[in-house]
């Protein structure tokens, strides 16, 4: 059986990386979403926000291929919870050429620490290709409209957000 770790702090899932998940459903049999727990810059979501987000966003949006992707947090590397998972391969989402320098050195880094580990990129699709959770927070927090960006879960998760600040 194969299984693909998609890792990610996912503060918050986008439809950007939703579609990753659908797509890299299609060519692994299993796809570990791996939330990390203690992401550099600190999280707007705690761990378990973010993982009850992408759950209910794939099980109501990507329902086809729900019951072959399992979400996770994770803290420490990545090549050794990809291990732990029986993971041979990590996947990850190149939206453009700034995103390729970045992917390339944690690409070589992981196969160096993990050669049994190979990590594999998807390309994402042109319509979200602009999106970045980032902006998608930024915008949120400002007060505009981030329809279409992320999914209901997220939308409904950050509209509370803004309601309690
Ligand atoms: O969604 P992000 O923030 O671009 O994801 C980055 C992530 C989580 C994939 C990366 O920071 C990572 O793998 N962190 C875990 C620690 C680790 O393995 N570091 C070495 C990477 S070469």
């Amino acid at each position: 059986m194969s299984v693909a770790l998609y890792p990610g702090s996912f503060d918050p899932v986008t439809y950007g990386h939703l579609d990753i998940i659908e797509r890299a459903a299609r060519v692994f049999d299993r796809v570990v979403v791996a939330v990390l727990g203690n992401p550099r810059k600190a999280p707007l979501f705690g761990e378990e926000e973010r993982v009850a987000a992408i759950r209910e966003a794939v099980a109501t949006e990507c329902a086809p291929i729900a019951d072959r992707v399992e979400v996770a947090t994770f803290d420490g590397l990545t090549v050794e919870f990809a291990r732990r998972r029986g993971a041979d391969f990590i996947v990850r989402g190149l939206r453009a050429v700034s995103d390729f320098e970045s992917e390339l050195q944690m690409a070589h880094t992981n196969r160096k620490m993990g050669p049994d580990v190979d990590t594999v990129f998807f390309m994402t699709a042109l319509e979200h290709s602009y999106l970045s959770s980032s902006l998608v927070k930024e915008i949120a927090q400002l007060g505009g409209d981030v329809t279409g960006m992320v999914p209901a879960a997220v939308e409904r998760r950050l509209a509370a957000r803004a309601r309690s600040v």
